[in-house]
């Protein structure tokens, strides 16, 4: 197993940050990590796609990289197929396998940048589908004990950008498989989300096939979002935060206009988004970072960001929501 050292990470992270790793591995198969666990002492930190962390200083250590690969329907029966897809999969590629072999339920998911093994992390969500609906279970090695134990999807823990992974497991695992279960034809689309249906309605389609729903949603993504490859971003900077009905209702009274979306345990969603922008924000640059123009939620490196800069920005951001609106929103991305 090849360690390369002091490797800038700046092209293995989508916000484009130069900061190198003092050891870095390639984890192909299981007993790669098995190998490397054997041998060293030091502390492992797990990379997929870099497309969810702001590095802010040097990764100390030794960083591997997931790059476990491959594949498979290993069950299936009339309705669905059981599909086993190693951790170091592109999470779009395999959207676009599943489309191509007929199998629905992760269309909503098109073009969310990263691995499948990273996904189960935050149960990443888009356009009103969430990795857990589609999610049967994971193996991963323990990175302490190395064992390789194997969850189902109540062991899990998931919840709106959130899972075991980010609380009492953190940095303690290596996701190296992910199970998920596909829906064959006929297949239940999810085209709730407004925007959606009213593409749907707009392009005219009369029978929507999960290939129509992935490239309306493309098209959403590529006209919203910033295309990393350009503008260095990790998508969402902070998540949406949830507030109660009696904090509602005080906010609705000062700010009749505000966006909110009622959930079902008596508390509101309040779209970060929306209460960035209003605190002016969206498309201004500060130095070389800001937040983009199409997106206040989104957090962009200009070109010649430090992760600090961007670190020290987002608490501007944190700070100036929470003056005039007294909500604390809190990062979604991953500051290393
Ligand atoms: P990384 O950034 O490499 O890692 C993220 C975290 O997971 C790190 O803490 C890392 O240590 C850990 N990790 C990664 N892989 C493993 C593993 N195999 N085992 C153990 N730990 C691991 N997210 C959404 O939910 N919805 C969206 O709509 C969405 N849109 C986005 C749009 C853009 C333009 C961008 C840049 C990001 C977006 N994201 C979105 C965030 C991101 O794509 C997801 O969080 C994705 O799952 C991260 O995958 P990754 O492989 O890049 O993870
Ligand atoms: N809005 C503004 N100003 C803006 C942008 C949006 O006021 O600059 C308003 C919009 O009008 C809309 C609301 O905010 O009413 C929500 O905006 P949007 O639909 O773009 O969704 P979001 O809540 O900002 C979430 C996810 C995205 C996911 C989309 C689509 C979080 C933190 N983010 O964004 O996920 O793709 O919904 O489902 O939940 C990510 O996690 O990285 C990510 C991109």
């Amino acid at each position: 197993m090849k360690i390369i050292k002091n490797k800038s990470l700046k092209k293995i992270n989508t916000f484009g940050i130069d900061i190198s790793a003092k050891n870095l591995i390639i984890i192909k198969k299981e007993k790669d990590l098995f190998q490397l666990l054997n041998k060293t002492n030091k502390k492992i930190k797990i990379l997929g796609g870099g497309s969810n962390i702001l590095l802010t200083k040097k990764v100390k250590g030794i960083l591997a990289k997931n790059e476990i690969k491959g594949i498979e329907i290993i069950a299936e029966d009339e309705e669905t197929a059981l599909v086993e897809i190693g951790a170091g999969e592109n999470w779009h590629e395999f959207v676009l396998w599943a489309i191509q072999n007929n199998l629905g339920g992760v269309e909503n998911l098109s073009l969310i940048p990263g691995t499948v093994g990273a996904a189960p992390i935050q149960n990443i969500g888009a356009y009103g589908v969430e990795l857990k609906n589609v999610f049967e279970g994971l193996n991963f090695i323990d990175l302490e004990t190395h064992e390789e134990i194997a969850f189902s999807k109540e062991a899990c823990n998931f919840g709106y950008r959130n899972s075991i992974f980010k609380n009492e497991l953190k940095n303690k695992f290596c996701i190296t498989r992910v199970y998920l279960r596909l829906k064959k034809h006929p297949h239940t689309l999810n085209i709730n989300y407004g925007i959606i249906s009213k593409k749907i309605e707009e392009q005219k389609i009369k029978n929507p096939t999960i290939k129509n729903i992935s490239d309306i949603i493309i098209n959403i993504r590529q006209a919203k979002l910033p295309d990393p490859k350009k503008i260095g971003n990790s998508g969402s900077f902070f998540k949406n935060p949830e507030v109660s009905k009696k904090k509602w209702k005080k906010l609705k009274e000062k700010f009749p206009e505000i966006i909110s979306y009622p959930l079902p345990n008596n508390q509101f969603k309040i779209p970060a988004a929306w209460l960035i922008d209003q605190c002016g924000f969206k498309g201004k640059k500060y130095g070389n970072t800001g937040c983009y123009k199409n997106q206040a939620l989104v957090i962009v490196n200009y070109g010649n960001a430090t992760g600090k800069e961007i670190k020290k920005f987002s608490k501007k951001v944190q700070k100036a929501v929470y003056k005039k609106f007294k909500i604390q929103i809190f990062p979604e991305v991953n500051i290393w």
